[in-house]
């Protein structure tokens, strides 16, 4: 048995990819454009798969202070949180990020992923406690768990009585029970009923974890998320969310209504063990956040833009598991035809996420696509032709196969 040898699958999958067309998982953005557009394999093409939600990337008030933070502060931290990577711009951005979601306290992580990891690994103790996770909760919550070492229980996506039912069984003797969902699920763009999360994990004792990555800045009166749609944004425990979204840069974070999350900072592998983000993407995650919680219209464009997608896709027949949200997927039966579908908006100049098996939900295959505020009416136009385009294709022919 050599080192190499699990690589095998992967090797008969990327070559496969490789040789039938474009792979979708090596795409190359060779000059970025805008917010909406990029080159890729020399060609202007419609951006409609980054998550971009709320088209910070190019806001000039954010590439300034990014300017700013890089001339006063340096190309980077060269350090973690816990040592010498604590500048005061991460101080004022946790105190910017608790006062937009209303909660006490903040802690600023490295990214989305590891805010994620520190606070599961860092609230759980393997001897005593226990972890309950929405089925389809992502990667990062998983490795959480896994990096906790405790006990992990799943239950079944988007369903408070499954967890209910989970959560009565588990032992007496158990000390904290942390209960972890999504707000919007960025596979098919759901949402959490986190009312009735909250409901059910609290009359058991848990504590409850949302974590808002794809919802932050989009749901909710003031952006706050699903929690503040669902009018719970008070009674969650724990609220995760990322700089890579809606802020358009890196980082990420875990705010809390309890002090004691403040002891994450130094009970918190991930937070004490890997460097803290750049001046710059510190600086322009707090503009781009000034920008976002002080102008309504950009959810608003935002929305629009989803909405009118949506209804568009709904009319050419596809079939989306969603009601319209800022991530619209479309389903596919195998692999390969939507593979060929991937392949077939790149040609009329639309980028898209495939995503495929095990990383989806119900073991389907999908074309997801992530709408911007951004977006401009012929962006809008180029997509809505070219899944028109891909509709009528579908239907002359089921897209052949790729040999
Ligand atoms: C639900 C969810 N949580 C966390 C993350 C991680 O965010 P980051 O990109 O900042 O690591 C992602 C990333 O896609 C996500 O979808």
């Amino acid at each position: 048995m050599g080192l190499f040898d699990k690589f095998e699958k992967t090797a008969t999958l990327y070559n496969g990819l490789e040789a039938a067309g474009r792979n979708p998982f090596t795409v190359v953005m060779e000059e970025v454009l805008g917010p909406t557009r990029a080159k890729i394999r020399g060609r202007e093409t419609v951006l409609a798969g980054t998550h971009n939600y709320l088209g910070q990337t190019f806001e000039p008030s954010a590439i300034e202070a990014g300017r700013k933070a890089l001339a006063e502060d340096g190309t980077g931290t060269t350090g973690s949180r816990f040592a010498n990577g604590t500048f005061s711009g991460h101080k004022a951005l946790e105190e910017d990020i608790a006062a937009y979601l209303g909660l006490e306290h903040c802690v600023v992580f490295s990214t989305g992923y590891v805010a994620n990891l520190g606070a599961i690994a860092g609230l759980v103790n393997p001897a005593e406690d226990v972890v309950l996770i929405d089925a389809d909760c992502h990667a990062c919550i998983y490795d959480g768990c896994q990096l906790a070492g405790a006990q992990t229980i799943r239950f079944r996506h988007n369903d408070p009585e499954s967890l209910d039912k989970r959560l009565a069984r588990v032992p007496a003797e158990t000390k904290g029970k942390l209960v972890c969902i999504e707000g919007m699920y960025s596979m098919y763009g759901d949402i959490a009923p986190v009312k009735e999360f909250v409901e059910v994990a609290h009359k058991h004792g848990a504590y409850l974890l949302v974590d808002e990555a794809h919802s932050f800045g989009i749901y909710g009166e003031n952006g706050r998320g699903v929690s503040e749609a669902d009018g719970v944004m008070d009674q969650i425990d724990f609220y995760s969310g990322t700089f890579s979204k809606a802020l358009a840069s890196i980082g990420g974070f875990v705010a809390s209504r309890h002090r004691e999350v403040d002891y994450l900072r130094f009970g918190s592998r991930p937070y004490k063990f890997t460097a803290s983000p750049s001046p710059a993407s510190i600086a322009t995650a707090g503009a781009a956040l000034e920008n976002i919680a002080g102008d309504a219209s950009i959810r608003a464009r935002l929305w629009d833009n989803a909405n009118r997608i949506h209804a568009a896709f709904t009319q050419l027949g596809f079939r989306i598991p969603a009601p319209s949200a800022p991530v619209i997927s479309i389903l596919f039966d195998s692999e390969e035809a939507a593979f060929n579908a991937w392949n077939f908006l790149l040609e009329q100049g639309l980028y898209v996420n495939m995503a495929i098996p095990p990383g989806t939900p119900g073991k389907e295959s999908l074309l997801r696509l992530a709408v911007s505020s951004a977006h401009t009416n012929d962006d809008i136009d180029r997509i809505v032709t070219a899944y028109h385009a891909l509709a009528s294709s579908l239907q002359q022919a089921p897209i052949a196969s790729a040999e």
